[in-house]
């Protein structure tokens, strides 16, 4: 027997088996210490919980180090394509170039909506925010394709999970286009992943449009550093719902909700709203970074702190380097990078904030490039589920390869013992 942890709970000891992950992280195994002990644990957050044993990937948050199947987030992010990384995390390798050619070539094919879709998106009001949009018709996918719902069926997933990668860049941009009266525009096959996406946002009927070299890189990069965080809020509800048996596009429609929220990947939408507002209304950094401190105002200085990392967030690192780069290369000045490094120099030499360990997390710079080539401020979080989008699905299936049960938490149960119940007359 390996090494072993014990409970001890009155007079009783409990014997719980250790287990050790590749990168020689522990963890307490309880499976059985309900049915042994009757005894449950309690962890409001999940901070100290393992829900899983998985192969994706890899996090220390003390060192930052994140690695996506054992490869570092920087090699990545400076030799890979996002194309290529969503295929190393949904297949488990990296591709060889027939492998890459064929997995783009399917990406392509399947690009389009079926036309009655449009009219999905017109039924909705114009100020539909892009994320509930996006969650909807990822939904509705499964009534346009009730022949691959089947999360047990090798052939219905594989080609769900293409047609998901490949529309959801379709999807967000419709989203837009309603928002904004403009035509939906068809996909333009001969572009790659990203600059279609490009072409579906910003091209219309009556223009010639070019791709500009620097914004597809950059948002390939941004999408590459955005692809999977293993079990964070939105992946987490992705595995949860997936585990009751669902299909893949119910599943995946719950992890852009999830998402959607400010304590999650909505922050990078608060962060330009932040920025904009401290510049509209004149505060300075200082200010504002002692509103985010007080006790009495509810703002957070968005885009800081992190569940995990309590050092420095290596995504952050990347970003915020793209972002001098990208600015640079497009000759763009921008107010809003000078007001972000004020606040973020501010804040790391702040006692508050080093105390708490809070750094700049993955959204803090993001917002400055997506702003900056002429993203609508709605849109942020919508790119960030684009981004996110392999990652959920690797999870998916790993959690239907490994066979796992229902996901189903317990309680500790605290409101009132039994009581009768009183006819409406006597109450
Ligand atoms: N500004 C001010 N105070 C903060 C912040 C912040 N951004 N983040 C945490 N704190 C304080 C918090 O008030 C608490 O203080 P105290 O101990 O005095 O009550 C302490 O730090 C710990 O905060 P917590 O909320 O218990 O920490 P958590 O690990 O549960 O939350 C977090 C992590 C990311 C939700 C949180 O740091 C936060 O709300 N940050 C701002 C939103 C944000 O940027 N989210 C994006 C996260 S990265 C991308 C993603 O996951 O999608």
């Amino acid at each position: 027997m390996g090494e072993t942890a014990e409970l001890r709970i009155g007079n009783e000891t409990y014997t719980l088996p250790v287990i050790e992950g590749s990168e020689g992280e522990r963890a307490i195994d309880i499976e059985n210490l309900r049915s042994q002990s009757g005894l449950i644990t309690l962890d409001p957050g999940y901070g100290n919980t393992g829900s899983c044993q998985s192969a994706v990937t890899f996090i220390d948050g003390e060192k930052g180090i994140l690695r996506y199947r054992g490869y570092p987030i920087e090699d990545l992010a400076e030799k890979s394509s996002f194309v290529e990384v969503a295929y190393l995390l949904i297949y488990g390798d990296l591709p060889n170039k027939e492998q890459l050619d064929n997995f783009r070539e399917s990406l392509r094919y399947h690009t389009m909506l079926h036309e009655d879709f449009k009219s999905f998106f017109s039924a909705m009001p114009k100020d539909a925010h892009p994320m509930a949009a996006c969650s909807a018709a990822v939904a509705a996918l499964a009534t346009f394709y009730p022949d691959s719902l089947e999360p047990r069926d090798p052939h219905q997933v594989e080609v769900s999970i293409h047609r998901l990668i490949a529309k959801l860049p379709t999807i967000a941009s419709y989203a837009y286009k309603h928002s904004i009266g403009q035509p939906f525009m068809y996909p333009d096959n001969r572009l790659k992943y990203v600059g279609n996406f490009l072409h579906l946002m910003f091209a219309t009927p009556c223009e010639d449009f070019t791709v500009d070299p620097v914004v597809e890189k950059a948002i390939d990069l941004l999408l590459i550093l955005h692809a999977d965080h293993e079990q964070n809020c939105s992946t987490s509800s992705v595995r949860l719902i997936g585990s009751s048996m669902v299909n893949l596009f119910a599943a995946i429609s719950g992890g852009i909700n999830a998402l959607w929220g400010p304590r999650h990947g909505g922050a990078n939408q608060d962060v330009i709203e932040m920025l904009l507002a401290i510049a509209e209304e004149g505060l300075t950094a200082r200010e504002f970074v002692e509103r985010a401190k007080s006790r009495d105002d509810t703002s957070r200085l968005m885009g800081f702190g992190h569940r995990v990392y309590k050092n420095f967030d290596p995504r952050a690192t990347i970003i915020k380097k793209a972002c001098y780069d990208v600015l640079n290369r497009l000759g763009v000045h921008s107010k809003l990078l000078e007001i972000a490094v004020e606040l973020e120099e501010l804040a790391l030499k702040d006692e508050y904030f080093v105390e708490r360990k809070l750094y700049p997390n993955v959204d803090f710079y993001s917002g400055v490039i997506y702003n900056a080539i002429g993203t609508p401020v709605n849109m942020f979080t919508a790119m960030f589920a684009i981004g996110r989008l392999p990652g959920w699905i690797a999870q998916w299936h790993e959690l239907h390869h490994d066979k796992q049960k229902i996901g189903r938490p317990r309680q500790v149960y605290v409101g009132p013992n039994q009581r009768p119940y009183t006819l409406i007359e006597q109450r």
